[in-house]
């Protein structure tokens, strides 16, 4: 039996526990998102600081460490595998030397910029990501936030017999639309090859939380299964709606070295790029995720 949303909560580390393991746990909204403070991630952890984290990453599903050095490409690496196995982009230029590397990179001569719309990390793979973990290292003057929007508060603002229809749902993910070209001013060559489609459930539930979020992304869902094509169209368009509330939102203001850890099977965000000629780099990791599944409740 999956933990409901309270024991979710319940799991949290005391204050008493966090100041034992040396950090400090501030909530952004009382939706999600925190701010983590005490603990330099280049510098490694210990078992009970990762207990910690990995409790606050499943009630607040955006972590921000606040206060870092870089991390070297091993020390992420490291990071990233203490919470399972790591994600390999289908499309996405890699760093030369670590493969496990995503360099998020624009600046004055992008045709384009990563991430610049709604999406839940590579949705459209059969096991999408459950987490992502940005480090940037080179920042536009101003400018260059990335939103976040709670799915789970999504979920829970739809209407109970809503919330019934869309339970039995299952939407087609796709990615050709959103990688083919995409990286070719960074080199990236994809004659032939074939990106990822899977179907996967509208309202999917945390495996690790229980509770349910719904999981359509405006990039990537392209139908719903089974409805006719005009109504597809207009429910996805209602639901694609719901993530631009910004009162499901946090917004994330960069600092040189902030890290920021996602749970892409709860949230979705939105990198902006308002920065335009300016640059704005760092290295992203993902880790591998369950295939999504629907549980009732
Ligand atoms: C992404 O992983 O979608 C990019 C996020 C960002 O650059 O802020």
């Amino acid at each position: 039996m999956q933990a409901s949303r309270s024991e979710a909560q319940q799991v949290l580390p005391s204050q008493s526990t966090l100041r034992a393991v040396g950090l400090e746990i501030r909530p952004i909204t009382p939706t999600f998102g925190a701010e983590v403070r005490g603990i330099d991630l280049a510098h490694g952890f210990d078992a009970r600081q990762f207990a910690a984290i990995h409790q606050a990453f499943l009630r607040y599903q955006v972590l921000v460490f606040k206060d870092q050095s870089p991390m070297a490409p091993a020390a992420q690496i490291a990071f990233g595998r203490r919470f399972g196995e790591l994600h390999a982009h289908p499309a996405a230029p890699t760093h030369p030397d670590h493969p496990e590397i995503f360099v998020i990179h624009t600046h004055r001569d992008s045709k384009i910029a990563n991430g610049n719309l709604w999406h839940s990390d590579v949705s459209c793979d059969e096991c999408p990501p459950m987490a992502t973990m940005l480090q940037l290292h080179l920042l536009p003057p101003s400018g260059g936030d990335t939103l976040f929007a709670s799915m789970y508060a999504a979920y829970e603002r739809l209407s109970d017999p809503m919330k019934g229809f869309l339970a039995g749902l299952t939407a087609r993910h796709e990615s050709e639309h959103v990688y083919r070209g995409r990286y070719a001013d960074r080199g990236v060559d994809d004659t032939g090859r074939v990106f990822p489609a899977s179907s996967h459930p509208v309202v999917r539930t945390h495996p690790e939380t229980g509770r349910q979020a719904l999981f359509v992304n405006p990039a990537f869902t392209t139908r719903i299964e089974g409805l006719r094509g005009r109504e597809s169209r207009l429910l996805l368009d209602y639901l694609f709606g719901l993530v631009a509330d910004p009162n499901l939102q946090i917004r994330q203001r960069w600092e040189v070295n902030d890290v920021v850890l996602w749970d892409n099977r709860c949230t979705q965000h939105y990198a902006l790029w308002d920065y335009w000629p300016h640059e704005r780099r760092g290295h992203r990791v993902t880790i591998e995720g369950n295939r999504p599944f629907h549980r009732a409740q």
